[in-house]
């Protein structure tokens, strides 16, 4: 999403490129930032609002891939995790693993793993998270904002902590070009403080954002170190 991005874009002063992905709606700014080229992609919008979710995050993923050839992608945004794993507002994360949640295919073992996904990080995310004392956790992915009690169960039963609505999305893409994930993912609700969902993440985005900003910016120093 444009808030998500835009501490991190002004942060960089990175310059919109115009219709790069036309005629998809994705919209690419960019920028040097020490002997690298950082990218910023976004969905883009439609209807009057930012594209969110896994159709969106996979085109959005596989136009980048096929036209930029990154050496890495950082799937970057705010996400919901759960106050009985030790989370609070606008904690940020390191993803240890991406795996859906609501994708169900009860009785065929093949095609239920299958939808699980459960796709690997890039190999440096833990050394990162130490290095800079960020928590750890598995992003887990849906295309709703709520959660359904059939949701949780497969969250649990999977060690899921930190849900959102693209990571698995674009961790699947990554796996198929072989190109490594890093997730930074920063909290902007509790799934299990009571609260209703979209009223605590409207209210904490712009605190998330920003701390996803300062969390990003270590993170390109740490990578560029
Ligand atoms: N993004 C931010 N909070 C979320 C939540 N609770 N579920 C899915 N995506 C989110």
């Amino acid at each position: 999403m444009e808030a998500e991005a835009q501490p991190f874009i002004e942060r960089y002063q990175m310059h919109k490129v115009e219709d790069f992905f036309s005629p998809l709606p994705c919209v690419l700014y960019e920028a040097s930032v020490a002997e690298i080229t950082l990218y910023v992609v976004l969905n883009g919008r439609q209807h009057g609002s930012d594209l969110i979710g896994c159709e969106a995050a996979t085109i959005a993923t596989l136009s980048a891939i096929q036209k930029l050839h990154p050496d890495l992608i950082i799937n970057s945004g705010t996400c919901g995790a759960f106050r009985k794993n030790g989370a609070d507002i606008a904690d940020v994360y390191i993803g240890n693993k991406a795996m859906f949640h609501d994708r169900r295919v009860p009785g065929d073992d093949a095609w239920d793993t299958q939808s699980i996904g459960n796709y690997a990080v890039w190999e440096g995310s833990k050394d990162l998270a130490q290095a800079l004392s960020f928590k750890m956790g598995k992003v887990t992915t849906g295309s709703s904002l709520d959660m359904q009690p059939c949701d949780l169960d497969i969250i649990q039963a999977n060690g899921g902590e930190l849900k959102d609505m693209e990571g698995a999305a674009v961790g699947f893409v990554c796996s198929l070009y072989q190109v490594p994930i890093l997730y930074v993912k920063s909290v902007t609700d509790l799934c299990d403080s009571g609260a209703e969902t979209f009223e605590e993440f409207s209210r904490n985005l712009g605190r998330a954002s920003q701390a996803l900003r300062d969390a990003n910016e270590r993170v390109i120093e740490f990578l560029t170190r």
